[in-house]
């Protein structure tokens, strides 16, 4: 009598059943545990793209893509992002805990302390050519951060990777604002102490020496939940590819730089500077339409950048909020009203067109993040950058879960081979 919480599987060829047990989660689907399914069968499981398969056990967040709810550590992401700020929820991901008032001042200070980056670190800047995509500059950059810092490298102590941990979240903005600065020549500004985490970043962007800036609380406000609704979304690319690395036993630097690359693609994080650049290629909503027909065109390649999810099939919980903070943003400041005509047609069009409601297509993060990031005068070659200093904490935090399984296995998929037989040389 088969268990009542298991899956049976029939090999019709030799028809040989085979049980596995189903697991149940806290939330969402259950998972089958096919971890004999080889040995049992000598089959593989093909599932392209990972579409249902679950690469590992996890407590840090929950998706829910067809209600469109996001939890850190089961903390909503609307609360996280409405009451907490962005050291909080790196606080929450890092700790398992949103900080005590004393905590999140040592958690803060902590930040500050390690800002800083090593002078030499300043040499390996120098050596990229002019209009070096920050990206790449930011990547090869976390990966020298262990040719710099010899302490702390011992990756199975707890008390030294979580020293790590806190080295990279400080580190990465002022790594960050120096790969822009380089890229574009412009005189590197060191953080300034007397700022908070988010506000030292659009410093550190925009000010020149010995000079004075005000910002909004606004902007900061915006740039600080933009961060937070990146911080992290459990098994994407990246993660995935950081937790493969972490499988290896290689240093957490190694890993977030691994990430970062990962991120970069216009499919996962380089999204919000395609929709910008997409948004000013369309240029006027006269051309809306043309586009829109494009994008559903079989024959066609162009995709509606910023638009559809692999999860999210009803609507991005991350994108409603940000086209709030749009909205307050706008009052305050400039943003290019031309563009978010066009963008506003777009999204009307796509939320009533059969096509984008059949398939589960709605505007993601990346649709309303690439226009604040432009209102807040952050240059398009930065976005995934930004998306990178948010999604950190989540890394790391993916890193040290992956750490603590005692039974964690190194990431090592199988094929469908389907190339030549072996060919005898004559
Ligand atoms: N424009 C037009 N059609 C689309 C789009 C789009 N943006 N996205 C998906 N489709 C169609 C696709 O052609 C396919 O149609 P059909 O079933 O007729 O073949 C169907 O929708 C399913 O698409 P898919 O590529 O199988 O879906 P996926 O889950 O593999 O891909 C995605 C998800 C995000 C890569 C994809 O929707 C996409 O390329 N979107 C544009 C890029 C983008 O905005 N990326 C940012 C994602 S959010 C930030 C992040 O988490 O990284």
């Amino acid at each position: 009598m088969a268990n009542k919480n298991s899956v049976t599987m029939t090999d019709n060829r030799t028809g040989k059943s085979f049980e596995y047990n189903i697991i149940d989660p806290t939330l969402g689907a259950s998972v089958v545990d096919i971890a004999t399914f080889y040995k049992d069968t000598g089959l593989f499981m093909l599932d392209r793209g990972f579409t249902s398969t679950a690469s590992c056990r996890s407590r840090i967040t929950y998706i829910d893509g067809s209600k469109g709810k996001l939890m850190y550590r089961g903390y909503d992401i609307s609360y996280l992002a409405t009451q907490k700020s962005f050291v909080d929820t790196a606080h929450l991901l890092l700790y398992k805990k949103l900080p005590t008032n004393e905590e999140r001042d040592a958690f803060k200070l902590e930040l500050k302390k390690r800002s800083f980056v090593h002078e030499g670190m300043k040499k390996l800047f120098d050596a990229f050519p002019d209009n070096a995509h920050p990206m790449a500059i930011l990547s090869a950059a976390v990966s020298a951060l262990s040719t710099f810092y010899f302490d702390h490298l011992d990756i199975d102590s707890p008390e030294e990777y979580m020293e790590m941990a806190k080295r990279i979240i400080a580190k990465i903005p002022t790594i960050a604002a120096f790969s822009y600065r380089y890229s574009r020549g412009l005189p590197i500004i060191y953080p300034n102490l007397d700022r908070g985490f988010t506000e030292n970043i659009l410093y550190m962007l925009r000010a020149y020496p010995h000079d004075h800036i005000d910002l909004k609380p606004i902007e900061v406000k915006a740039l600080d939940t933009i961060f937070t609704l990146h911080a992290d979304h459990e098994q994407n690319a990246s993660t995935t590819t950081v937790r493969t690395v972490a499988s290896t036993h290689a240093h957490p630097y190694a890993a977030i730089s691994a990430g970062i690359c990962a991120l970069w693609g216009r499919s996962h994080g380089g999204a919000n500077e395609s929709v910008i650049s997409q948004l000013e290629m369309i240029g006027d909503v006269k051309n809306v339409e043309k586009y829109i027909a494009k994008a559903k065109d079989k024959n066609d390649p162009f995709r509606l950048m910023g638009f559809g999810h692999r999860v999210y099939k009803n609507f991005d919980p991350r994108a409603t909020i940000l086209k709030d903070i749009r909205e307050q943003l706008m009052k305050e400041r400039a943003i290019d009203s031309k563009l978010i005509e066009v963008a506003n047609k777009i999204e009307e069009i796509a939320l009533h067109d059969e096509y984008f409601i059949e398939r589960g297509l709605y505007p993601n993060i990346d649709f309303y993040s690439g226009l604040i990031l432009r209102a807040l005068g952050i240059p398009k070659e930065m976005y995934a950058v930004i998306f990178v200093i948010g999604r950190v904490p989540g890394w790391i935090a993916q890193w040290i879960e992956f750490k603590e399984q005692p039974d964690g296995k190194i990431a090592r998929p199988r094929q469908l081979y389907l190339g030549p037989t072996e060919i005898k040389p004559e």
